[in-house]
């Protein structure tokens, strides 16, 4: 309880104050955000809401393993250091079903940010903490993560700054040592959970969240031609679906900055060959792009007021520099109704992006109008009595009726300020 709920605090401000330095420099602002979360949920005791970030009551702990044969392909983080993931064995009836999550954490685009992220746990497995806390949809307790809860789980480490799809042609020869192996660390992991058990996988679903949800989606077909051709595999992106939309001046600051990521870490490569054909490879990066290649199967959880999306594809920083927006954008409480409309115009951008996709038969989703980021690995959000609901289900209900089949999942939420159970995050409170 009190002592408890501190404890799960204390957690998350010792995982986020070190990124904040990555925030400042780079495009990481996530890490920073849940320091403010967590903060703002401690302010709502009076509101007998349960704060979904405090994990102590429900999460297992699980501790890192490096993947030591990444030295042989030189598989390294920004800083040299090896990767790493997090894996807890299934059971029972699980016991040959996996489950992947990709951590998320922003990218970095020029020498200098990525350099910073070198004495971060988002560049170097020197700083990844371990044990870490597994809830939401690594969960193992059935009323929380009611289909997935006895499968193999692994949270996989995000340390090369670039979705995992950076490559070693580009690294800087100026003697500045800084690693761009992102894809040679995705196959050092995937050969290593393919020698652990992964290549008898019945069923198997690759999730990630952010910039963990955009590496879900680059790699969720190389992935599917891993496993054998009878198992069932299918990729999840929560807060993945980075919309190549113009700021509220009208620059192309999202454009822009992956142009350079893409730029600086070799990223087209990784990206799809018919798209990097046909348009410059920073569009290739956008999601909008991606799907229109996948032939997996794919559920895209998003909101749509995507909390890092407003700030820093919507709203950058650049974008207001006489604050007229700062209110609102840390909370959507606090816009006024022209702000708000800009808003919806961001919403049906979204919802246009999407157009295509929404046709696929196999395709999911569940888009609700909550202004939140990743909502797949809180236990409270996932599923829980108090999570968002789109038509009374939950996230976690609506993503195990598209994995199997029991029905089609096209939710779409009817627009702010419309949904009672959303949980809008609110960075003016105290
Ligand atoms: C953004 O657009 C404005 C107005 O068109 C322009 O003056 C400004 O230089 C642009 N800023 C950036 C960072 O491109
Ligand atoms: C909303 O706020 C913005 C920025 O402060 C202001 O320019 C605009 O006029 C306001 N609109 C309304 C309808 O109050
Ligand atoms: C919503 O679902 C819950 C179970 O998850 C059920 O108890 C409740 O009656 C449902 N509410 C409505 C309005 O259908």
């Amino acid at each position: 309880m009190a002592n408890s709920r501190l404890r799960g605090l204390t957690w998350w401000m010792k995982w986020a104050k070190k990124e904040w330095a990555i925030a400042a420099v780079g495009f990481s602002l996530i890490v920073f955000l849940f320091t403010l979360i967590s903060d703002s949920w401690s302010r709502r005791d009076d509101s007998n809401l349960n704060n979904p970030f405090d994990l102590t009551h429900t999460h297992d702990l699980v501790d890192l393993t490096l993947v030591r044969n990444a030295k042989n392909t030189g598989a390294f983080c920004l800083d040299g250091s090896l990767p790493g993931y997090h894996f807890q064995k299934g059971f029972g009836s699980g016991s040959n079903n996996w489950l992947l999550h990709v951590e998320g954490g922003g990218w970095c685009n020029t020498v200098s940010s990525c350099s910073s992220r070198k004495f971060t746990r988002l560049g170097s497995s020197k700083y990844m903490e371990s044990p870490v806390p597994f809830s939401g949809i690594l969960g193992r307790d059935p009323s929380q993560n009611p289909d997935f809860f006895n499968w193999n789980k692994v949270k996989i480490r995000y340390c090369d700054g670039a979705s995992f799809a950076s490559h070693p042609e580009s690294e800087p020869k100026n003697g500045k040592s800084l690693f761009f192996r992102g894809q040679l660390i995705w196959e050092a992991l995937m050969d290593e959970l393919l020698s652990i058990g992964m290549s008898n996988a019945k069923q198997a679903l690759l999730s990630g969240c952010s910039a963990g949800g955009l590496a879900t989606l680059i790699h969720c077909d190389s992935f599917r031609e891993l496993l054998p051709k009878d198992t069932t595999v299918k990729c999840l992106a929560d807060a993945g679906f980075f919309l190549d939309e113009k700021d509220i001046l009208g620059n192309r600051t999202m454009r822009s900055f992956y142009n350079d990521v893409v730029h600086l870490q070799g990223v087209a490569k990784s990206l799809h060959k018919d798209c990097v054909a046909r348009m410059e490879p920073a569009k290739c990066l956008f999601p909008q792009e991606i799907i229109k290649n996948i032939k997996t199967p794919v559920f895209l959880v998003n909101p749509a007021y995507d909390i890092w999306q407003i700030q820093n594809i919507l709203i950058p920083d650049a974008s207001d520099p006489h604050g007229n927006w700062r209110n609102c954008r840390l909370s959507i409480h606090s816009c006024n109704s022209s702000q708000i409309g800009i808003l919806q115009g961001f919403r049906n951008s979204l919802l246009k992006a999407l157009g295509e996709f929404q046709k696929i038969k196999e395709g999911g989703m569940f888009i609700n109008s909550c202004f939140i980021h990743c909502q797949t690995w809180m236990a409270e959000i996932w599923h829980s009595a108090k999570s968002p609901r789109i038509n009374n289900m939950t996230i976690a209900e609506s993503v195990g009726d598209w994995f199997f089949n029991r029905k089609a999942v096209k939710q779409i939420d009817c627009p702010y300020p419309c949904n009672p159970t959303c949980y809008h995050l609110d960075f003016t409170r105290g």
